[in-house]
């Protein structure tokens, strides 16, 4: 009897680790990270554990003009998670004004690459110019899920514009798939895509979302926000190509509740950021599966 239940148990685990052998991407809008959150221990201690749930995170609005931030981000990730090697690729620092902030892809160098990566927003770059910010895209290869090559787009709009570049993203989207002849590319990040900012009748004419080869993984009733106050979708992932989406985990898209799992107070959290990561997974391909 207890051979038995042990035999159970040992199927139940490996179940678990089955289960838990995927591929994760997120989209995070760090509000404002720079100097003064990477020297709060707190904020960082909850950010390490954030960010090494994921083999690659679009972490967005980086500020900080000497780059010291992120390079602590890193440093702390990798003291935090030996099991892997994290590596960071930035945009440029981008807005028309004063203000400016960052992309920045935070990866496992140990389970996937960069092999190509284009900053839009550069007077070359046609229509793109009518962003805020540019847009910034990324080439990964990854060995051992079921899609090895993909294209990730992290973008952050600006709110009062919103309704205006998630259309234009639509033609970004094209672009980057005839630069890279692929079909598989994702948009993720905070698109500031729900509320006020995309007025009912807006929906209509954003590209983005009518061509139905777009498929919104985050849909309009997620609260990706993380005061008890707000409840609204800004934060999105968008995946097109028949191979990438054969390769998401179905229903794995979603906002990681970080106050929930962190066991953080609602102003705990709201230190660490406003919003909500959003995630999902890749499917492992059945060879490394095997492996495992
Ligand atoms: C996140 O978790 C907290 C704590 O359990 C909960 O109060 C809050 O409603 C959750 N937020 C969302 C958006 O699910």
């Amino acid at each position: 009897m207890a051979q038995v239940t042990f035999a159970l148990l040992l199927i139940l685990l490996l179940g678990a680790q089955l289960g838990a052998a995927t591929f994760k991407i997120c989209a995070f809008n760090i509000r404002s990270f720079g100097r003064a959150k990477a020297a709060n221990q707190r904020v960082m201690g909850a950010l390490v554990q954030i960010l090494s749930r994921c083999d690659i995170s679009a972490v967005q609005e980086v500020r900080d003009a000497k780059g010291s931030a992120i390079r602590i981000l890193l440093w702390e990730l990798n003291r935090y998670d030996s099991s892997h090697h994290y590596s960071h690729l930035e945009s440029k620092r981008l807005g028309r004004g004063s203000y400016k902030e960052q992309n920045v892809f935070v990866y496992r160098t140990d389970v996937v690459s960069v092999t190509d990566w284009c900053q839009f927003g550069d007077k070359d770059a046609g229509d793109s110019q009518d962003f805020a910010r540019g847009p910034f895209a990324a080439r990964f290869h990854s060995p051992s899920t079921a899609i090895m090559d993909f294209v990730l787009l992290s973008h952050h709009t600006s709110p009062r514009e919103a309704a205006h570049e998630l259309d234009l993203l639509f033609g970004v989207c094209m672009e980057l798939m005839q630069r890279w002849k692929t079909q598989d590319v994702m948009l993720l990040g905070d698109l500031n895509a729900a509320g006020a900012y995309i007025p009912a009748s807006a929906w209509a004419g954003i590209r983005l979302r009518s061509h139905l080869a777009f498929h919104w993984l985050i849909s309009d009733r997620e609260d990706t926000t993380v005061s008890h106050r707000t409840c609204c979708a800004y934060d999105r992932i968008v995946a097109h190509g028949e191979e990438l989406l054969n390769a998401i985990v179905p229903r794995s898209a979603k906002a990681f509740n970080f106050t929930q799992a962190l066991g953080l107070s609602e102003e705990e959290a709201l230190e660490v950021s406003d919003h909500y990561p959003v995630e999902v997974n890749l499917r492992l391909a059945p060879k490394a599966q095997r492996e495992l």
